[in-house]
């Protein structure tokens, strides 16, 4: 495993069901969650939480039995925050090709034992790839200004 990514890969099962008989989005977002924990715990050494979770799109439905990949890369550092882009795929098994069924955004700040936050390795980006993608979550970051001040009646 890649110090900065991980990829999760295992079969959608019977309890991860919805009503409508395909998978719950509620499972997909605590896959999300849990792909991106060990991304982030992985990168900073230590215990991590979850602060934010934003633009979770749910493309194409993900059916029992589906391989399931989720592939979490860390995309931008803080101090104490770890952006983490997260992918989420499927396919059949005896299918070559999977489907994007997902992408969001997921941060993680890195808490120590008194719950205070805590300073993490700075991420450097160093492929062509790492770079778009940190530069995309430097935007995202700026977008979310607006809508944190939109929402900020109902924090
Ligand atoms: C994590 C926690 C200790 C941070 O304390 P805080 O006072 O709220 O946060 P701060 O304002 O000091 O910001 C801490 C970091 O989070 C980032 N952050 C804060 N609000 C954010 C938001 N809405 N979106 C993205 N990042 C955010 C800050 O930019 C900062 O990052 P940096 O250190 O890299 O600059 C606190 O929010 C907490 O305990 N939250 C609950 C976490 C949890 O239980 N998650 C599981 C779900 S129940």
């Amino acid at each position: 495993m890649e110090n900065h990514q991980i990829t999760l890969r295992f079969l959608a099962e019977p309890t991860d069901v919805n009503f409508g008989g395909k998978v719950h989005g509620g499972v997909v977002m605590k896959w999300i969650d849990q792909a991106g924990y060990a991304c982030a715990v992985n990168w900073c050494k230590q215990y991590a939480v979850t602060i934010y979770v934003g633009g979770i799109r749910f493309f194409k439905p993900i059916f029992i039995g589906n391989l399931v990949e989720i592939r979490a890369r860390l995309v931008y550092t803080g101090n104490s925050s770890m952006h983490i882009a997260v992918d989420v795929y499927s396919k059949r098994p005896q299918e070559a090709e999977y489907v994007k069924n997902t992408h969001c955004m997921i941060i993680f700040v890195a808490i120590d034992d008194d719950g205070k936050q805590v300073n993490v390795p700075k991420f450097n980006p160093f492929t062509e790839e790492e770079k778009r993608l940190q530069d995309y979550a430097i935007r995202l970051m700026n977008l979310r200004k607006n809508i944190e001040e939109e929402m900020k009646e109902f924090y």
